[in-house]
């Protein structure tokens, strides 16, 4: 199955799958292509390093989100990609994407959804005193942090953690997560019924 990642970052997540897929724990899953928003993102000289072929879009080259999602999903459509990986991609998706890849996106959040929404869960987390917090994998919908959730793990906040340790902590737990929740994807484990996935 080919597999496109969406990146805008350090790509620590895209680091995983790759090692995932190297090890031949993504079962038949491929990484076929990294696309990223920043051209200065870490996950794109990741990619390059091992050869995956990489784009960027750069956001001031397209007139509206709508643009840059159609030559999004064009990119997408030529490669024939069957699952979309987002990996830290700091782009909200239009509506006609997510249409298009319909039960095909997946996301993961550095807290336990529904708790802690957007782009500062570890943080949020971190200063509301809440002593487990987590990582969770989901498919993507149109309202944002909220689709059905595939895959989550658990973190314990110790009293003498600081954020950076708790930053720490998550990471290692998405690393584990993420290329799990890919393999049963892959596999054609997940099936969504309404708002659960039951993982077969
Ligand atoms: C991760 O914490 C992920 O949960 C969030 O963005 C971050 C990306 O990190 N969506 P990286 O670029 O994979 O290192």
């Amino acid at each position: 199955m080919k597999i496109a990642v969406l990146v805008s970052g350090n790509g620590s997540n895209l680091q995983a799958l790759i090692d995932a897929e190297k090890k031949g724990n993504l079962a038949g899953g491929k990484i076929a292509v990294v696309i990223s928003d920043n051209p200065d993102a870490f996950a794109v000289t990741r990619a390059r390093k091992i050869g995956i072929e990489t784009i960027v879009l750069k956001k001031q080259d397209f007139k509206s989100r709508e643009d840059f999602d159609t030559e999004l999903i064009r990119k997408l459509r030529d490669r024939k990609i069957e699952l979309v990986v987002l990996a830290g991609f700091m782009r909200i998706l239009t509506d006609a994407f997510i249409e298009e890849y319909k039960n095909r996106i997946l996301n993961i959040h550095p807290a336990l959804l529904p708790s802690f929404k957007g782009a500062h869960g570890i943080k949020d987390a971190f200063k509301s005193g809440t002593k487990v917090t987590g990582v969770t994998v989901h498919f993507v919908e149109k309202e944002v942090d909220s689709g059905p959730i595939i895959l989550q793990s658990s973190v314990c906040i110790r009293e003498e953690d600081t954020e950076a340790d708790l930053e720490e902590k998550i990471h290692k737990e998405e690393h584990k997560l993420y290329p799990e929740a890919v393999r049963l994807f892959v596999e054609g484990k997940l099936k969504i019924e309404g708002r659960k996935v039951k993982i077969m």
